[in-house]
């Protein structure tokens, strides 16, 4: 069986610390996609891009996927372009945290890190882009804008009624 969370969204939606604290409220394994290449490459997404330019990131977590598929009891933490390029339905259970682009941008320090965030308009057309194929590809969505005990509470209440 199956019994994955997979957790989408935009830059910033906070995929990566809501994932973490759920593993520990669930005691479930924490993957996160982004970090799981950065240590398979030894070398920073940011660097990546630079180098290879995206369609090898791209590529590479087309690979995550496949080596993933089989997992069980994981909470998955996906990049933002991961459900744009890719079909992750098979994955598990799909939690959208879907956040306003302010919210993001209040979120997002250092734009470095990533970057399909360096150029703020490209960034805003780029979520405006990506919200419905989120939708699309979730099964539950969950308003990121909240505080965090906020989300947990209400995506602990979700998948317990689901
Ligand atoms: C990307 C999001 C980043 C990272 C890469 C590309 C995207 O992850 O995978 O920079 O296409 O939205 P986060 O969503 O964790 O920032």
């Amino acid at each position: 069986m199956c019994n994955n969370l997979v957790l989408i969204g935009f830059m910033g939606s906070g995929k990566s610390t809501i994932g973490k604290e759920l593993s520990t409220l669930l005691n479930y394994n924490f993957i996160d996609s982004d970090c799981f290449i950065e240590k398979k490459e030894g070398r920073k997404i940011s660097e990546i891009f630079q180098t290879n330019g995206e369609e090898y990131f791209r590529n590479l977590e087309k690979e995550f996927i496949q080596s993933h598929r089989q997992n069980s009891y994981s909470i998955i933490a996906t990049g933002g372009g991961m459900p744009i390029y890719n079909d992750i339905t098979q994955m598990g259970y799909i939690i959208y945290l879907k956040a306003d682009f302010n919210t993001i941008q209040k979120r997002i320090k250092d734009f470095h890190t990533r970057p399909l965030f360096a150029d703020l308009n490209k960034a805003y057309a780029l979520f405006l882009q990506r919200q419905k194929i989120y939708e699309k590809t979730c099964n539950l969505v969950i308003d990121a804008n909240n505080p965090l005990q906020k989300i947990l509470q209400d995506i602990m209440l979700q998948i317990k009624t689901n």
